[in-house]
């Protein structure tokens, strides 16, 4: 240990004996800046802490507690017996996403809790502080007062200081596709939003939202709240409170039960977190959810290529193919799958998914008994999943296999083997899985410990066989993509596929500006951007893409995930100039810059390739036409680039006119300042290519 590091961790301890030398009962934890400062006391008779930043409240003093089915709550009568204060700064390399090297700087508090009174139960709970917000957790070692916890309520609050700006969506505890909605704390009123007509599954039992949502504070200062490393848990929706401008956690919990999680100790629930930034897009460049997720445990994920796919799926939400056989309209043909297979490998796009290439699609939508009527290894008799993977190798395509469960979670279970088994042999290293409506069994929820445990068989049985993920109707994304990289993407909120068919209109312009700064917090997102034929003519009278071409094209940019779709028809594209972009962009970044943005109206993020110096940017606009600058600061020193700006054109306009785009070529480098116009529901997207 050299002289610096000696004297730094002597510094350490002496911090820790002070903070046990002062009020036991009152602890504080700062981040390594300074800037949050996270107190944890006991708060009449009750654990509890608070949150500052830059010196003012941004939580108020919020309580901590439990209700179980087999003890008495944890609530009154606890106090704290011990401190201990540790430090990290490290840093770890994401296999694949939006950046390469993470940081990993953090100070951490655990506070030993016990009951004053017999059965003088222990808890403990951990806190970290990072300089992007903070994440804590409740601990239950071994004991002998508690063997195993029936949890019927988890009541951690997150106090508000006022009644903050809020972008959420309803706490559904079966399905995220839910449009945001843009209030204040004290207006949100998730209740009103039951029963949607375009949702194959919902239920929304309380005035709650879902995670990550987003606020902005008077003072200016974002806050996002989710939360880490969801495991062996319920999902977390938070009650709004709305007299008392609180939130309190409330699980997704089962019919079929009467408590929402059962755990044997020892055990320690899922981190709750708060992102804290001074810029919105701080927020999308925090590290602070995959940071509280342990390292990877599976090993090399080299078998996963980042990539672009084509599909066999835009077709069935258009209406002019269908996913069964029966209907004479089947998209799932060696044909087609072979037709798509040369587009793709004339097109730099890596990968090509099947829908409805497997037998049982006839009972999918619409049928009670949904159990054992998929079958993942039996392709229907005009599809031959040999020859398709065969030719896809031989043109440097691989297939992407799908697994629509039906939300029979338990046939699935019963095939997981078989199924990636085959995969495994045919060496198809990538799988689409769908959960589509209400679960079987009866009274259990997507979102609950049940399928959260499902899931998760699912990783790991991927892990097993070399397969990736990406689940649509899926558990929300908790940073496990660290723990678990083949958990490369997915869905988990409204996807494009809305646009297609939903009853109300589809997803306005400012969906992607909110998802950004919200859902995208949580993790990679597969949303299929790239669609060509907004207006869907001559297939759909009543539906439409509310965005313009040139905001389909920076999707790519703005979108953080290792694989994103090209979901047009091929005919939209073939011969289209501006889908040169579309081959030229890449999916696995080195670094990630957000150049600006305010949640809701508009964000610019620029990305650099991972392989390459080059560099890509996308900004997107709301329903409002804006004007902003661009500096290129961000590019290295001493290079010049040549910039293909894919803009929107004078009279762009997502509903009036939204395929008017211009492509304009300039030499850039890092001194260059772009003005650029975004059309109303608009976008910019910009190669910036090395010239070398
Ligand atoms: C819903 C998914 O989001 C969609 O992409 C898929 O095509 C259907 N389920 C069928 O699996
Ligand atoms: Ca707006």
């Amino acid at each position: 240990m050299n002289i610096k590091r000696r004297l730094l961790a002597f510094m350490l301890l002496a911090t820790a004996l002070v903070s046990c030398n002062g009020n036991m009962q009152e602890q504080e934890l700062k981040s390594p800046d300074g800037k949050i400062a996270i107190t944890i006391n006991i708060e009449n008779d009750q654990p509890a802490y608070h949150v500052n930043f830059n010196g003012k409240s941004v939580i108020k003093s919020s309580t901590l507690g439990f209700d179980f089915t087999n003890m008495p709550a944890i609530k009154a009568g606890w106090e704290i017996v011990s401190v201990k204060q540790t430090n990290n700064n490290s840093k770890w390399e994401m296999p694949w996403g939006e950046k390469r090297v993470v940081e990993d700087n953090f100070n951490q508090l655990i506070v030993a809790l016990v009951e004053k009174q017999a059965p003088n139960r222990k808890m403990n709970l951990v806190f970290k502080a990072y300089n992007d917000g903070i994440g804590f957790r409740y601990e239950f070692p071994e004991q002998e007062a508690m063997k195993e916890l029936l949890i019927a309520e988890e009541n951690t609050e997150f106090n508000l200081t006022g009644d903050h700006k809020v972008w959420w969506i309803p706490g559904d505890w079966d399905i995220y596709e839910h449009l945001y909605h843009t209030t204040k704390f004290s207006e949100i009123d998730a209740t009103k939003l039951r029963g949607h007509a375009s949702l194959a599954q919902t239920s929304i039992p309380n005035n709650a939202v879902n995670t990550p949502v987003s606020m902005k504070t008077e003072e200016g200062i974002y806050l996002s709240f989710h939360e880490a490393n969801l495991t062996d848990y319920s999902g977390m929706t938070l009650k709004v409170d709305t007299t008392n401008m609180k939130m309190v956690s409330t699980l997704v919990g089962s019919e079929r039960t009467k408590y929402k999680v059962k755990r044997s100790l020892p055990f320690h629930t899922p981190w709750r977190t708060i992102q804290i930034a001074e810029k919105a897009g701080d927020l999308i460049q925090s590290d602070l959810i995959v940071n509280l997720n342990e390292p990877n445990k599976i090993g090399d994920v080299s078998y996963f290529k980042p990539m672009k796919y084509v599909g066999i799926w835009w077709d069935m939400h258009l209406g002019t193919k269908t996913w069964d056989k029966a209907s004479g309209k089947h998209g799932a043909t060696t044909e087609y799958a072979k037709e798509l297979i040369d587009f793709a490998s004339e097109n730099n796009i890596g990968g090509i998914l099947v829908e409805g290439w497997n037998t049982g699609w006839e009972h999918w939508i619409g049928f009670e008994d949904r159990e054992g009527v998929f079958d993942f290894v039996t392709a229907y008799d005009d599809y031959n999943l040999p020859e398709v993977v065969r030719y896809g190798k031989e043109k440097g395509v691989e297939l992407i296999m799908h697994h629509e469960t039906s939300a029979a979670p338990r046939t699935y279970d019963q095939q997981l083997d078989t199924a990636y088994h085959l995969m495994n042999k045919l060496g198809i290293h990538s799988v689409k899985t769908g959960y589509v409506g209400k679960l079987i069994p009866k009274g259990e929820y997507h979102h609950g410990q049940w399928m959260v445990n499902h899931y998760r068989r699912a990783l790991e049985m991927g892990a097993k066989y070399k397969v990736a993920i990406n689940a649509h109707e899926p558990i929300k994304a908790t940073g496990l993509r660290r723990t678990y990289p083949n958990a490369i993407s997915r869905e988990g909120l409204r996807g494009q596929e809305f646009n297609a068919w939903s009853s109300d209109g589809g997803n306005p312009a400012e969906h992607l500006p909110i998802v950004a700064f919200t859902r995208m917090l949580a993790g990679p997102i597969d949303y299929t951007p790239g669609v060509f034929n907004i207006k869907l003519k001559p297939h759909k009278a009543n539906n439409q893409v509310n965005t313009t071409l040139a905001h389909q094209l920076a999707l790519y940019v703005v979108l953080n995930s290792p694989i994103q779709m090209v979901p047009d028809l091929i005919e939209n594209y073939k011969g289209h100039p501006a889908f040169q972009f579309i081959r030229d962009v890449v999916v696995n970044w080195e670094q990630t810059k957000v150049l600006n943005g305010e949640i809701g109206d508009f964000v610019t993020i620029a990305r650099q390739d991972r392989a390459s110096d080059n560099w890509f940017v996308g900004a997107i606009s709301d329903e409002n036409a804006r004007d902003m600058s661009i500096k290129f600061d961000f590019l290295p020193e001493g290079k010049k680039y040549q910039a293909i700006l894919y803009l929107d054109g004078e009279k762009a306009h997502w509903d009036k006119n939204p395929t008017d785009y211009k492509i304009e070529k300039k030499t850039v480098d890092i001194n260059s300042i772009l003005d650029l116009h975004l059309a109303a529901g608009g976008g910019a997207a910009i190669s910036l290519i090395e010239i070398k």
